[in-house]
């Protein structure tokens, strides 16, 4: 697959399927993935592959603690799309754009909220992915800089799996609970969560997996200069 249509057809999948991706497919995607860039070739980004019963385990605890409004204690600041900042407008409405299109797709209405909270369930279950990738961070690091690090690494581990058949999800929501994934990974105390990934073969029949993404045009955030 050339890197064009890797790049426009990676898309975050919703539904996985739940067949186990084999080890040696992680394995290559991390070997490829480890040439990534970073700052002063400092390759901060610490990884942890969870498969298999510890991952079960993880996302049953990670969907109940959803499902009971347990509220969140991510390590890493998260935006609040309740500030008041003008500029956030324009974010704010693509944020809401995409939850449209998610739950339209699921035939979720937005006063159903059942139905939501159940979707939520779900995201927090990593949408039934069989393996994530975790990405944590040594404290002593300068976080906002050391961030530039772990998005290249993450978005090279998605076009990669992309290429091979795979899907993924960044995913906010594999973190909101650090503490469940401290109780079940080895992460030092010195060490921050920062995001995980959820990994599988995509479920193409679902249709949320399907809908049309949007994407601002190069006029609303280019400034060419000559
Ligand atoms: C840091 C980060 C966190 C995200 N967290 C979530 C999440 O918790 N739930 C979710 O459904 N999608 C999550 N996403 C996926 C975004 O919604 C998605 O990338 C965006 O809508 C663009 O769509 P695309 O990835 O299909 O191109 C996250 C993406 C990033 C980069």
């Amino acid at each position: 697959m050339d890197i064009e249509t890797t790049v426009r057809q990676r898309r975050s999948i919703r539904i996985f399927k739940p067949e186990p991706v084999p080890k040696e497919v992680i394995r290559q995607i991390l070997e490829e993935a480890r040439w990534s860039p970073s700052w002063g070739n400092t390759q901060p980004w610490e990884l942890y592959v969870v498969t298999g019963e510890v991952l079960e385990r993880f996302k049953r605890m990670n969907r109940q603690k959803c499902l009971d409004g347990e509220p969140h204690t991510s390590e890493i600041t998260m935006p609040e799309f309740t500030m008041p900042e003008a500029w956030l407008e324009i974010l704010k409405k693509r944020y809401a754009d995409v939850g449209k299109s998610v739950l339209a797709s699921l035939s979720i209405a937005r006063e159903d909220a059942d139905a939501r909270n159940q979707y939520y369930g779900e995201m927090f279950n990593l949408f039934g992915a069989p393996c994530m990738i975790l990405v944590c961070l040594g404290k002593s690091l300068k976080i906002e800089y050391a961030m530039l690090d772990v998005g290249l690494m993450m978005q090279t581990i998605c076009l990669l799996a992309h290429a091979k058949g795979l899907g993924t999800c960044i995913l906010a929501a594999s973190v909101r609970y650090p503490k469940l994934l401290r109780e079940i990974l080895p992460i030092p105390e010195d060490h921050l969560v920062v995001i995980g990934t959820a990994m599988g073969y995509p479920d193409w029949g679902s249709p949320v997996n399907n809908f049309e993404r949007k994407r601002a045009g190069l006029e609303e955030f280019v400034t060419w200069v000559s």
